[in-house]
C-alpha cells in the first residue's frame, strides 16, 4: 500500500482490508474523483481542502444510502423507489445481525461477494488483484450480461441469472444453492451499491464541473443560518439521484424480443452464411475475434472501467494505481473456439449477445446494421465454432 493510499484508507475509513465483516463506513470513490480532477495529482489528496471535499461527498451519500451496518433506501419525495429494492432486504443482504449463537455475523453480500467485489462494490476486493478477468465494479451501472439495449441497465431477471448460474470462463461462482429468497436480496443489494455509485460519481462531477472553491455541496450549517441556500443545495442533491435512478425505473418489466429464427438456421448454408458474415467490415467479426475466432485480433483495447485510469497516461496512471486502482489489462476479445459463453449458450442468449453486443467493452452492437435472421446465421456459426478443424476451417 503507497503512503498517500494508506492515508486516505485511515482518513476516509476506506476499509479496503480483506475481511468479511460488515465495515462501518464505505470507502469514497477516490479514483473518479482523480478522474474528474478534483485533485490533479496525488498529493493533493492529503490536503484538508481535499478531505473536506471527500468528507462531503460520503455524508451527503450517507444522507441517502445509509452505511454497511444501516443500509437503507433514499427517501426523496416525489421519488418511488419502493419497487427497485426495500429497506429489510438491504438489510438481510449487509446489515450486521445477531445469529443464533448470539454472535455478531455480518450480512450475506460481506459473507459471499466482498473478497471479490469489495464493500462498497468498486471490484477490488482482498482477491481482486490476482483475478482475470477482475470482478465487476458495479458503480457505474454499467453490466455486460443482460437481455436490456447497451444503454439500460439490467433487469433483475438478468441479475439473478447472473447469480445463478455464475460466469463461466471467469471468477465469478454460480450461487445456484442459494434460497431464492437470499439471491432477491443480493440482487437488490447490487441495484442498490450501483446507484448509490452513480450517485456518489454525479456528486462528483457536480463538484468538478459547478462547485467554486469554497462552495459545499450540502453545507450543514447553512441549514440554520441560510436556509435558501440549503434547500436549494438538497434539492441539487435529489436532481442528480432522479436522473440517476430514471434507467433503472425505466429498465423493470423490459422484456426482451428474440425473433424465430429462419428455417434453415443451423444447416450448413446457414453456418457458412454466418461465417461470411463474420469475415466481412460490415461486422469486423474477425478484427477482433482473429482469423481463426482464436480471440487474437485485435488485443490491445481496454473495457470502459479501465479506460477511466487513463492507461495511455503514464503519469496519471501512476497517481491512479496509488490511490489502490488494480493495474490496467487489456480486454481480450473471446476465443469462439472453446463453447465458454459467460453470458449463456442458448441460441436466443447469443442472439441477443450478438445483437446488442456487451456494455463497457469493445464487443459492438450490430444490431442497425443487420437483419435479424443475419444475426441468426452469425450464432449458427458461433454456435458451429468449437466443431469447426482449425486447421481446415470450414470443412464440415
Ligand atoms: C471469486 C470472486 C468473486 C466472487 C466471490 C463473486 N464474484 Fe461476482 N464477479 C466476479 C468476476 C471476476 C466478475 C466479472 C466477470 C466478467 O467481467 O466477465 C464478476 C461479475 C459480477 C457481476 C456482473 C455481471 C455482468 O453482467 O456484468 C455481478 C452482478 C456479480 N458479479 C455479482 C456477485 C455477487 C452478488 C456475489 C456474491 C453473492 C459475487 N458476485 C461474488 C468475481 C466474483
Ligand atoms: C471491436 C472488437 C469486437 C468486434 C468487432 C466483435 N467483438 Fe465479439 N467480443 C469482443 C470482446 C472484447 C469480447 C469479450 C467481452 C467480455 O466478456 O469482456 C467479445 C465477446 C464475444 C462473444 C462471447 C459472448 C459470451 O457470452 O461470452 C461472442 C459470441 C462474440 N463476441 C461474437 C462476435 C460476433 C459474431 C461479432 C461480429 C458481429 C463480434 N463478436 C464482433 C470484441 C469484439
Amino acid at each position: 500500500m503507497g503512503k498517500w493510499h494508506m492515508l486516505a484508507a485511515v482518513v476516509l475509513g476506506a476499509l479496503v482490508g480483506g475481511c468479511d465483516r460488515t465495515p462501518d463506513r464505505f470507502a469514497v470513490n477516490v479514483l473518479f474523483a482523480r478522474n474528474q480532477k478534483l485533485a490533479t495529482n496525488v498529493d493533493e489528496f492529503a490536503t484538508p481542502q481535499l478531505q473536506q471535499r471527500l468528507e462531503d461527498i460520503e455524508s451527503a451519500v450517507s444522507r441517502y444510502f445509509g452505511t454497511p451496518p444501516e443500509p437503507r433506501v433514499p427517501e426523496v419525495e416525489g421519488l418511488d423507489l419502493s419497487r427497485l429494492f426495500d429497506t429489510p432486504q438491504l438489510q438481510l443482504a449487509a446489515a450486521a445481525s445477531a445469529s443464533s449463537e448470539g454472535a455478531t455475523r455480518s450480512g450475506l453480500y460481506h459473507q459471499l461477494c466482498a473478497r471479490c467485489h469489495a464493500a462498497e462494490g468498486s471490484g477490488q476486493g482482498p482477491a481482486a488483484r490476482q483475478l482475470n478477468p477482475y470482478p465487476r465494479d458495479y458503480r457505474r451501472g454499467l453490466f455486460k450480461f443482460k437481455t436490456t439495449p447497451t444503454t439500460l441497465p439490467p433487469t433483475d431477471e438478468d441479475l439473478h441469472r447472473v447469480l445463478r448460474r455464475g460466469i463461466p470462463g471467469t471468477a465469478m461462482p454460480a450461487f445456484d444453492r442459494l434460497a431464492e429468497p437470499q439471491r432477491e436480496a443480493l440482487v437488490q443489494y447490487v441495484k442498490y451499491l450501483s446507484i448509490r455509485g452513480q450517485f456518489e460519481r454525479a456528486l462528483i462531477t457536480e463538484i468538478a464541473l459547478e462547485l467554486d472553491a469554497d462552495d459545499r455541496l450540502l453545507d450543514p450549517r447553512a441549514k440554520e443560518l441560510q436556509p435558501t441556500l440549503y434547500d436549494r443545495q438538497v434539492k441539487m442533491l435529489e436532481a442528480l439521484l432522479a436522473e440517476v435512478v430514471e434507467p433503472w425505473q425505466e429498465t423493470r418489466g423490459y422484456q426482451p424480443v428474440v425473433p424465430a429464427p429462419p428455417d434453415d438456421y443451423g444447416t450448413p448454408r446457414s453456418i457458412a452464411r454466418g461465417r461470411d458474415l463474420f469475415f466481412t467490415t460490415l461486422t469486423n467479426c474477425g478484427k477482433c475475434h482473429g482469423d481463426t475466432a482464436l480471440g487474437d485480433g485485435q488485443t490491445d483495447d481496454y473495457d470502459e472501467w479501465t479506460k477511466e485510469l487513463e492507461p495511455a497516461v503514464p503519469a496519471a496512471l501512476a497517481d491512479y494505481l496509488a490511490l489502490g486502482a488494480l493495474p490496467p489489462r487489456n480486454s481480450q476479445p473471446r476465443s469462439l473456439r472453446e463453447g465458454i459463453f459467460r453470458g449463456g449458450d442458448r441460441p436466443a442468449d447469443l442472439f441477443l449477445r450478438i445483437k446488442q453486443g456487451i456494455a463497457g467493452t469493445t464487443m459492438p452492437n450490430v444490431a442497425a446494421q443487420l437483419r435479424d435472421e443475419d444475426i441468426w446465421h452469425l450464432v449458427a456459426h458461433a454456435l458451429y465454432l468449437p466443431q469447426d478443424p482449425l486447421s481446415r476451417p470450414g470443412v464440415e
